[in-house]
């Protein structure tokens, strides 16, 4: 069974504020979207990568794609829309396992990478990596006074990689799109369909690197997963 690696890179990451998009920007020697694939190399050399880049990007280079098997595609207009221009391109079984991963997490591990893979092939409704909320969260009006505090019970963030079979995530996204539904990740659209993924614990570490400052700490998290 072939593993799909969707990776949607077609974002311009504008609240970054930098001179290009954000998965451009370097960390150490390489760009974020270089460490992304070297990460999902490690962990899947036989997966098929599937990139979604902006049909007008200047800035990437196939030198950083280390896949022997891959193909690019052109972003849509939201995430979601890229992500699904990915899944019409491919020619997937049914069954074949697609992964979608945000190139902007370049600290993401092989091991959590293992994890979810064997979750999205045991669970037919998918899996997604998350991490429980810690803090105490707020529901804030307009003007950001605190309105009250929402039960953290049972809130967890969403990360990615998001694993799914094919048919079903296609179905999810094509009837988000049919139903013009804006979704921020995959298991959005898969619930609506009345389907409940896992929720696999990941590490705190797999950060989506999105403001300035995560820049630094996204650099000092992967010298210090290398020791
Ligand atoms: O902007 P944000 O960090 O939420 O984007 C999440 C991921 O989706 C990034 O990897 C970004 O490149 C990608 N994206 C995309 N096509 C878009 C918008 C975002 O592939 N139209």
């Amino acid at each position: 069974r072939t593993l799909w690696l969707i990776v949607p890179a077609a974002g311009q990451g504008r609240r970054m504020g930098a001179d290009r998009p954000k998965q451009y920007l370097t960390l150490g020697e390489q760009p974020i979207l270089a460490h992304t694939l070297a990460r999902l190399y490690q962990a899947f050399p036989e997966a098929v990568l599937v990139l979604c880049l902006d049909s007008d990007d200047a800035w990437f280079q196939p030198e950083w794609v280390p896949f022997a098997r891959w193909q690019r595609v052109s972003g849509g207009e939201e995430r979601m829309d890229s992500v699904l221009n990915a899944l019409v391109a491919i020619a997937a079984q049914e069954d074949d396992i697609v992964m979608v991963h945000d190139v902007a997490r370049p600290c993401i591990t092989p091991d959590d990478l293992h994890t979810l893979y064997q979750a999205a092939c045991r669970h037919p409704s998918g899996a997604l990596l998350a991490m429980p909320v810690a803090d105490t969260m707020k529901r804030a009006s307009a003007e950001c006074h605190s309105m009250r505090t929402e039960p953290r019970d049972g809130l967890w963030h969403a990360l990615t990689p998001q694993g799914f079979r094919y048919a079903l995530l296609l179905e999810a996204l094509q009837s988000a799109r049919c139903h013009q539904r804006l979704v921020t990740d995959e298991a959005s659209a898969v619930e609506a369909l009345g389907e409940q993924p896992l929720l696999v614990s990941g590490r705190r570490d797999n950060l989506k690197v999105t403001h300035p400052d995560d820049l630094a700490l996204a650099s000092a998290i992967l010298v210090a997963q290398l020791d």
